[in-house]
């Protein structure tokens, strides 16, 4: 497994080389206002993909670049990690899109998501969190189907289903595949 493919981006595993690029997203004063702060440097940021990459193969963590199809150019980030007891829950995060996006980039990196992690991995549940404040998120999740489950005084906690998953596919699967 290399890459995931959608309508207008694919979803490819990150490297040490992706350092900088991922680094300049985490510090875009435009797009870390909901992230956690990074620490460190673009060095910082290599050595924390060399680690990264062993859970890769370990199977235990997946770190995608979102790329367009049209010119391969990267446009954002997403991961899947925190497996829990192996495949019955899944945690993704680290969701950005820069301004390089497709129009609807951010419905097919989350369908995308879904699309490998319930159909390929077969995991059962899928849970995430949300800051509060980041109300175009929490909006976004929603109308995917996710469902609060608790808050703490920061951030909402998600879950997602594979047959809430389905159920969005059923009337939302132009935003992945060509109509034909
Ligand atoms: C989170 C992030 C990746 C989402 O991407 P986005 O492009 O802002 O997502 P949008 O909600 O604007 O959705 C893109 C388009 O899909 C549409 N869309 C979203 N959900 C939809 C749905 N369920 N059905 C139909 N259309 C939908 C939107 O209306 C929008 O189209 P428009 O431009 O015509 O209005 C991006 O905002 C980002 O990088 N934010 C900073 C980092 C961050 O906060 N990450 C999340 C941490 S939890």
């Amino acid at each position: 497994m290399h890459s995931v493919e959608g309508k207008t981006i694919r979803l490819r595993l990150a490297g040490s080389d992706d350092a900088a690029y991922i680094y300049s997203l985490r510090v875009n004063s435009s797009l870390n206002e909901h992230l956690s702060v990074v620490s460190g440097d673009v060095e910082a940021q290599k050595r924390w993909l060399l680690n990264y990459k062993a859970r890769e193969q370990a199977a235990q963590e997946y770190y995608f670049i979102i790329e367009r199809l049209d010119t391969g150019l990267a446009i954002g980030t997403v991961r899947l990690y925190d497996f829990i007891d192996g495949n019955a829950s899944f945690c993704w995060g680290s969701w950005i899109l820069d301004e390089n996006k497709t129009r609807y980039a951010a419905i097919e990196s989350a369908m995308l998501v879904y699309e490998f992690a319930f159909k390929k991995l077969g995991f059962k549940s899928c849970h995430f969190d949300v800051r509060k404040q980041n109300t175009k998120v929490i909006a976004f999740h929603e109308k995917m189907g996710a469902l609060c489950q608790r808050e703490s005084e920061l951030d909402y906690f998600f879950t997602m289903s594979p047959a809430s998953y389905e159920r969005f596919f059923s009337t939302k699967s132009k935003y992945l595949v060509s109509e034909s």
